[in-house]
């Protein structure tokens, strides 16, 4: 119910428009908008900066203090404490699991990791220099062509039955576009092995012998998987629930979600930040990308900065530095070149009036990309990574959206093209 009002005088209009204002538990206030298309209205917000699209219980940001909360938990603390399948069950269920809720839903998970047989023909189609995103886009959309047996998305057992599916079968897939992209044959997952350690497995290990998984490596490639694990309304998150709404099924809804992380000015960005760290190349020319980021006729822009919501430090970035230290410094390459770049770029960036002005300040991809890298995996394999992470996020959005009672999404324009015109006569 709404414990405010605002009233909208328009001109033209003789009275004033009364809308309902509602208070969440944190965060602003929202006007609900929707009596002023009765009067002949709509509201006009392109890139949606100033609207709330739905309501959600799953995770809270406060861009102006930094603050990113999965279930009322603090990210930081759940990165320190917490393992993503924690996580996964937090956001799934709502709260952390007990001892046994988390034993019961690790076991389930570990066993759906393996995908149908028939999966591994389906990369075949693909070349092998295809882009891990675009086998990635396919085969989870094919996921749909396999499990008909979890497709009511009105039934909530079905909706459960996918998410462990989901959860489960990225890291399998995720390697599966790896090693195909460099001709090794697939591993299977281990069921022994904990979720971080057997991606690890899968990607590096091969037939004629085991790769053996460092805990340091893991630990961190768990905390990658939580640090981007959700995060509200984002591009691809909105784009899965656009889906959903119209009654698609969660795997055809989940490669939609790829497909908008892809692009580099959202999921994009930590392989574009490496790219961009390699084009640099020496800290004498980090001037020149400084200023090449702040002329308003160049497109290029300082990849892992800036964020539409946080305008203070993105606290994950803070997390992210300090596991591309640990990590570095595990592997003995805390000398590396390009994390000296990025050291010397965020040093001069944060020091710099364009960007303090307009409040840029690294994001969750600046630091990410280099630890991947320091791990092994391919600049290409890290938009991969976003979404294996990314898939718990999508499928708790796509599940609060079909737990209520819901409408397809359907936005409207300001038209600005001709007015009705005849076609000329012959
Ligand atoms: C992710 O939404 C999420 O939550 C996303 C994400 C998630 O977890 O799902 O957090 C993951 O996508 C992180 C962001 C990764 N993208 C990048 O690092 C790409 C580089 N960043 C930019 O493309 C940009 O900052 C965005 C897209 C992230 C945000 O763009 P906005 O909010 O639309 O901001 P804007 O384009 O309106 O920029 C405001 C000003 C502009 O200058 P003026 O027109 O005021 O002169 O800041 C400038 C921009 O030109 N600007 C930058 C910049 N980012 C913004 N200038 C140089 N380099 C940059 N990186």
């Amino acid at each position: 119910m709404a414990d405010k009002k605002a009233r909208l005088t328009v001109d033209g209009l003789e009275e004033a428009i009364e809308l309902p204002v509602y208070s969440g538990t944190e965060g602003p206030d929202v006007i609900d908008v929707r009596p002023l298309t009765g009067q002949g209205l709509f509201t006009y917000d392109p890139g949606f900066v100033s609207t709330a699209a739905c309501e959600s219980k799953l995770t809270y940001i406060d861009g102006g203090n930094g603050v990113l909360l999965h279930g009322g938990y603090p990210i930081e603390q759940l990165a320190q404490n917490a393992d993503y399948l924690e996580v996964c069950y937090l956001l799934l269920n709502g709260e952390l699991p007990t001892a046994e809720q988390k034993e019961t839903f690790v076991n389930t998970v570990t066993n759906h990791t393996m995908v149908h047989e028939q999966m591994s023909h389906f990369f075949n189609g693909f070349r092998r220099d295809a882009h891990p995103m675009a086998i990635m886009c396919g085969v989870v959309g094919a996921l749909s062509a396999f499990y008909h047996d979890s497709l009511d998305i009105n039934d909530p057992h079905h909706r459960e039955v996918c998410a462990y599916r989901l959860i489960a079968k990225m890291p399998t897939i995720a390697a599966m576009c790896y090693k195909y992209s460099i001709g090794q044959p697939f591993i299977f997952p281990r069921n022994e092995m904990s979720y971080a350690e057997n991606f690890l497995h899968m990607m590096f290990s091969t037939p004629c012998g085991e790769y053996k998984v460092s805990p340091t490596l893991a630990k961190a490639m768990d905390k990658i998987f939580i640090l981007h694990a959700d995060h509200e309304q984002n591009a691809s998150t909105s784009t899965v629930r656009l889906a959903g709404s119209s009654g698609a099924n969660p795997f055809a809804c989940i490669a939609a979600g790829i497909a908008a992380l892809w692009g580099p000015a959202h999921g994009g960005a930590n392989e574009a930040v490496l790219v961009m760290l390699n084009e640099i190349g020496d800290e004498e020319r980090i001037p020149e990308f400084i200023q090449r980021a702040k002329d308003p006729n160049d497109p290029f822009r300082l990849m892992g900065f800036g964020h539409r919501v946080y305008r203070n430090f993105d606290p994950r970035a803070k997390v992210m530095a300090q596991t591309a230290q640990e990590v570095l410094e595990e592997l003995g390459i805390e000398n590396d070149p390009l994390l000296k770049i990025a050291k010397r770029l965020e040093q001069i960036a944060l020091e710099d009036e364009y960007f303090v002005e307009r409040k840029l300040y690294p994001n969750v991809d600046f630091y990410s990309g280099i630890i991947l890298k320091a791990i092994g995996i391919p600049t290409n394999m890290f938009t991969v990574i976003f979404a294996l992470a990314r898939t718990i996020g999508w499928i708790s959005h796509w599940n609060e959206f079909h737990s209520s009672p819901n409408k397809i999404g359907r936005p409207r324009q300001l038209y600005t093209g001709p007015k009705q015109r005849d076609y000329p006569a012959k």
